[in-house]
This record gives structure tokens, sequence and C-alpha cells, in this order.
């Protein structure tokens, strides 16, 4: 077990923010994690716990305890001759478990490819891209309930996925600690590639889970900018889901505008145009920048603090309310 006082989280937190915590805590199997719940003090403070901090927004130091899994492994569980299902720490790197996932020919994370983030954060944020969402694959989750230390196995049902949400963001319900996760993945893969720039990168070549994982990891590179290289949190917001007459509405008066048109009728247009059709794409605001090769995305340009980052993302949020009538939801969360 490590613990630390008034802790630099620059590390843990992909935009980089010069933020502190009171104390940090870092677990290394069940055990410990039990007795960091059990302790009263542990009770009485504030706590959050974090992955690789890929998805947060520090305002402020935070003034409780951050906590943090060390709990690793990836370990075959099952096998039929069509799956495997693989049991994986909640702290492996995302990205190290897809490349794993993808050498050994196994299909079915391939289009999650190069995602920042640890594994038990991607099954709280039901990580997604390129056609394919964590939940499509995930068999379940093992978890600590944070208030009567109860241990489940929480079925993929049970987790109440939707569009990058669960039943571990749901803050009516007690807080649940991931220590490991099962994916179900297949030993002769059919891959998914419907979207457009993994088409075009794929042409001519074997669909095979390696290449498509090398196709995604080229586009990535050219919309989304390295968390190492420049502070950033990926998309900023989620895409607004709208009625189908709503969208109708906006189709008529903007016809190029983009569109997923989702089972239920609805339709899901990307934020990332909109924010751009507001002007702000490739614009500089003293510390904080918005991409320009993707305007869903803001990034830390050197010194920017966490406030300064959700005054941009508001003035956002109210030019695309004022022009468009759509309310963008912060896909990132905010912390303090
Ligand atoms: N677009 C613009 N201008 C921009 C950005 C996007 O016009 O500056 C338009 C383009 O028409 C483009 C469309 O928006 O075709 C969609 O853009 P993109 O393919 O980059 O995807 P996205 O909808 O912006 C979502 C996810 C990403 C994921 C990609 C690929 C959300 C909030 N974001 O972005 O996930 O990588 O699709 O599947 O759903 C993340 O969650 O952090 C993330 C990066």
């Amino acid at each position: 077990m490590r613990i630390e006082e008034n802790y630099p989280l620059e590390k843990h937190n992909t935009f980089h923010l010069p933020v502190k915590s009171r104390w940090f805590m870092e677990y290394g199997d069940e055990e410990e994690l039990l007795r960091i719940l059990r302790d009263e003090y542990f009770q009485e403070c504030l706590s959050l716990h974090i992955g690789s901090g890929s998805n947060l927004l520090f305002i402020d130091d935070y003034n409780g305890i951050i906590l943090h899994s060390a709990i690793k492994g990836i370990k075959v569980v099952k096998e039929t001759p069509e799956e495997v299902f693989l049991r994986i720490g909640a702290a492996e790197i995302w990205d190290d478990v897809v490349a794993y996932t993808v050498a050994e020919g196994w299909g079915g994370l391939e289009n999650l490819s190069g995602i920042p983030g640890e594994t038990g954060a991607a099954a709280v944020q039901n990580i997604g891209a390129y056609g394919t969402e964590l939940k499509d694959v995930l068999e379940s989750v093992d978890a600590y309930n944070q208030l009567t230390f109860e241990k489940k196995t929480i079925t993929n049902e049970e987790c109440l996925y939707g569009y990058r949400d669960s039943l571990f963001k749901d803050e009516q319900k007690d807080p649940q600690i991931i220590t490991a996760i099962t994916l179900r993945l297949q030993k002769h893969p059919v891959c998914t590639v419907c979207y457009k720039g993994l088409e075009e990168e794929l042409e001519g070549k074997e669909i095979t889970p390696s290449q498509v994982r090398q196709a995604v990891l080229t586009v990535r590179s050219r919309k989304l900018p390295d968390p190492a290289k420049l502070g950033n949190a990926g998309s900023f917001f989620k895409n607004p889901i709208l009625p189908a007459e709503k969208y109708q509405r906006l189709k008529e008066r903007y016809p190029e505008i983009p569109s997923y048109p989702l089972p239920d009728g609805r339709v899901k247009v990307p934020a990332g145009w909109l924010i751009e059709q507001c002007g702000f794409k490739g614009k500089k605001h003293g510390e904080v920048g918005v991409y320009d090769r993707q305007a869903l995305v803001l990034v830390n340009l050197g010194n920017a603090r966490g406030y300064e980052i959700a005054m941009v993302a508001e003035s956002i949020r109210l030019a695309v309310e004022e022009r468009f009538g759509i309310l963008l939801m912060p896909e990132v969360k905010y912390i303090g």
C-alpha cells in the first residue's frame, strides 16, 4: 500500500494540471482495498477513485483522498472453440490490453486501440470508438461496494451501459470500486470497419484485428493530440442525441450537418461540427486551445489551470446553445 500526503497530480491527469490532493492512496490487492474502505478516517473523508485521469478536469486542488488501484494481470478464465474469456485487472493500461489481445489474434478490441486510460475506468465510461463500445465485448465486472464492502460480479446487463454511461456513473447508487473486468473475445474475428476514415485506411488490406488496430492508430493520430505531448482529455463534450423532429428542423437549416441515426429514431450529431460552425476550431484563449484538427478536443497549451479550461468550455456551450438550441454536456468529469 502506498500513502502520500499533499501529492502532486500532474502525472495523474492527462490535462497535466498542476493540482495536488490532500492524500493519495494506492492499493496493490483486494485486501489492501478493503483495509482502506473499512478505515474510519477514509469513510469520513471526501474520496475519488481515479484511473489515469484521462477524463478528468481538476478545477482546483483536491481536498480529500485520491484512490488508485495497482491491481494488474491478464488471465484466460474460460475458452470455447469460438471464444476466449479474459479477466483483466483494473489497473492494466487499456491500450496494453488491446495490443496483447490483437497480438494473440483475438478479435473485439481492435477498434478501441489507442484510447488513453486504465481498464477499470474504461468500464466505468463504456469507452467507444469507430463503431465499437466496450459494452459490446464486456462479459462482467468485479467490484466492491464502497459502503457495504460486498464484492459482486456485475453482469453486462446489470452495468446499465449507455453512450459513455453506466451504473458506475450514477451518483444515486452506491459507489462501486472495480477490481477487474471480464471480456469475451472472438477466436475467429469478424472485424467491424463501418467508420468512413477507417474503411479508406484499410483499402486493399486484409481485414485482421492487427490491420484494424494499425488503421485506428493512424486515424487517431491524425485527429487527436497525444496527451503525453499536449495535455487533453479527448472529446470534451458528448455528441448530443436529438429527437427526430429537432434533427429534421436543423437539417433544413443546415443541410450539410453530419448525423448518425440511432435505432430508436433519434439522431446523434457530432459536437465537433457544431463547435467548428461556431468558429472555435483552432482558436487559442490564453493557455487553452481548441484543437485545430478536432474541435471537440480542448488542449492545455502549457500552463492552463482547470478553471480556465472550464471557462472556455462554458463559452463553447453558450455559443452552441445560442446558435443551434443544443445544450452540450461535458464528457469529462469536473472535480472540485
Ligand atoms: N467534425 C467537424 N469538425 C471537427 C470535428 C468533427 O466537422 O472539428 C465532424 C466531421 O464531420 C466528422 C464528424 O464530426 O466526420 C465526427 O468526428 P470524429 O469522427 O472525429 O468523431 P467524434 O464524433 O467527434 C467520437 C468519439 C471519439 C471517438 C470518435 C471515433 C464522442 C464524444 N467522441 O468523436 O471518442 O474516438 O467518435 O469513433 O463520442 C473520446 O470519447 O474521448 C473520444 C475521442
